[in-house]
């Protein structure tokens, strides 16, 4: 039997510099031979992704249950991929997951991080949770935040004050202020050692 790929999550607030980090991680390992494949969430080619594309983009509006639900139901759709991929020994580096669905939900007024979990319970559970943060000053220093929905302080405070109760024992926080390539070098070493330790071990169930 060959032994099964794992899942790595990404998490961190927008301009964290995930999808960076997870585009160098996958160039490396093809690199240095093994089987990775990029994912990030939301997945905005599909039907589902593309309503979100415009919710995000301000173009339509949604109830906020509602689109919960897709962000959730576009996990998902993703799921028998992802599965048939780790099973033929494809490290899967995930850009968000369910966590960002959450965090990101349990910011608005009258949700609880509760029931925002239930919707994604059952899914795919990650071998390890990269979390990384940037205090908001270091945030501050890339830049603004673009025109996407959610990319305001006040939000992003909320949202990183969420990723902190959804910490447990899969999760690694990372300080990511620091140079792209010392930040790739530590990451880079992390995955390789998740991927050894996994590869043994049966996929879990998310939050159950
Ligand atoms: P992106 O900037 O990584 O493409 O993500 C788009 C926005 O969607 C970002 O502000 C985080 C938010 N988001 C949710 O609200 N729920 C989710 O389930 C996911 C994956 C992202
Ligand atoms: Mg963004």
């Amino acid at each position: 039997m060959i032994d099964r790929g794992s899942l790595i999550v990404f998490e961190g607030c927008d301009r964290s510099g995930k999808t960076t980090q997870c585009n160098k991680l996958i160039t490396q390992l093809e690199a240095d031979g093994h089987k990775a494949k990029y994912l990030k969430f939301p997945d905005r080619t599909t039907k589902i992704g593309q309503l979100i594309n415009s919710y995000l983009g301000q173009s339509c509006d949604l109830d906020d249950h509602a689109i919960h639900l897709l962000y959730s139901a576009n996990r998902w759709e993703a799921i028998h991929t992802m599965k048939s991929l780790i099973n033929q020994g494809t490290t899967l580096i995930v850009d968000r997951y369910a966590y960002s669905g959450v965090a990101y939900t349990a910011a608005k007024e009258g949700f609880t991080l509760d029931w925002c979990k239930q919707p994604d319970i059952g899914l795919p559970q990650p071998d390890k949770v990269f979390y990384l943060t940037l205090s908001s000053e270091a945030l501050s220093r890339r830049g603004g935040f673009g025109d996407e929905r959610y990319e305001k302080k006040d939000i992003q405070d909320k949202v990183a004050q969420n990723f902190q109760k959804l910490k447990d024992g899969d999760w690694e926080e990372i300080d990511a202020d620091k140079s792209v390539e010392d930040l790739h070098r530590e990451l880079y070493s992390r995955v390789k050692q998740v991927m050894e330790d996994s590869k043994k071990k049966a996929l879990g169930k998310l939050w159950t």
